[in-house]
């Protein structure tokens, strides 16, 4: 849409079925609001952007919490297999927030309970500002309603995040990796793996983020003649989750042809980075 609107996606109760965030236009006053209520009829669900360094330690107990019970479980190789993946919020302050004047922590509540929370972090290569996500999830009864998805739109329409060039993630469910690529609408049968080829070593070593300046490449796209068969754009981030239940999704996107980035070898993660081109509003 041209002018100086601003899209935004929101929330709508469809009858026998679970709400859905749609998309209407905000006029300009509206537009660097950290904080969306949208009411209806069933509910009130909020989305709140806050900025790194004003994140409370009661925000941070929520969010570990939240991880703790929905985000996963280890794998086999994991150090408590088959145990959900905890968090601490010390872990979240110190890696997720370590530049609290370039991160953010968007949440979304329900009538008062947090339902999802992603942070995100930016740093500058050249004349490109990379945006990245992390800690991405959404609670195990709230899926599927693009809570997911408008949250990482509303963390990208924030003013820290509104010159980003590049949008990245590492995770093993390709469902992270799709609501990416939906929050600035690109479908995800369609990434431009040849950026994430020229550009990944370099973004991901200027990085401030440990667990991504020490990631190895691993995949077709990088040259490497060691690449696993079929495995394209992952990172060896020695995380041992549980794949079962990403390895069902996988073979959903490959089964209808809608999926790039290859096949995810045990400890690895998908790697998926998106030039941002064009800006809504
Ligand atoms: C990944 C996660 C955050 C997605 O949140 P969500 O709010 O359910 O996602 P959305 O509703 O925004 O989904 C966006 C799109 O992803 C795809 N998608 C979502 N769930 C899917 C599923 N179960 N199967 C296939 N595709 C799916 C669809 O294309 C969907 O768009 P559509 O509803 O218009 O078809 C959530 O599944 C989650 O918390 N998973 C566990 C934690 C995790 O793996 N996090 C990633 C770490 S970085």
């Amino acid at each position: 849409m041209n002018g100086p609107y601003t899209r935004i996606d929101y929330m709508q109760s469809q009858r026998c079925h679970a709400p859905k965030i749609f998309t209407l236009f905000l006029e300009p006053r509206y537009r660097h609001s950290n904080s969306l209520l949208i009411m209806t009829s069933e509910t009130v669900i909020t989305f709140k952007v806050t900025p790194g360094k004003l994140v409370t330690d009661r925000q941070l107990d929520l969010c570990a919490h939240l991880f703790s019970e929905n985000y996963g479980i280890w794998g086999a190789n994991g150090p408590h297999p088959k145990e959900h993946i905890k968090m601490s919020p010390a872990k979240l302050r110190s890696e997720d927030l370590s530049n609290p004047e370039r991160s953010a922590l968007v949440t979304c509540s329900t009538d008062g309970k947090l339902v999802g929370h992603a942070f995100a972090s930016t740093w500058e290569y050249g004349s490109d500002v990379i945006a990245w996500i992390s800690q991405l999830v959404v609670h195990k009864d709230y899926r599927r309603r693009r809570i997911g998805t408008f949250m990482i739109g509303q963390l990208t329409r924030y003013p820290l995040f509104e010159n980003i060039t590049v949008l990245g993630l590492v995770s093993c469910n390709p469902i992270a990796c799709d609501v990416l690529a939906k929050s600035i609408h690109v479908g995800i049968g369609n990434i431009d793996t040849k950026f994430i080829a020229d550009n990944a070593f370099a973004f991901l070593v200027s990085s401030h983020i440990p667990y991504l300046k020490g990631a190895k490449l691993h995949g077709s796209i990088f040259g490497k003649k060691d690449a696993a068969e079929g495995v394209v754009s992952t990172v060896d981030t020695n995380f041992a989750v549980d794949h079962t239940e990403t390895d069902a999704v996988l073979k959903t996107y490959l089964s209808q042809g809608k999926w790039c980035l290859g096949r995810l070898p045990e400890n690895h993660e998908f790697l998926i980075m998106l030039p941002i081109t064009a800006r809504c509003g």
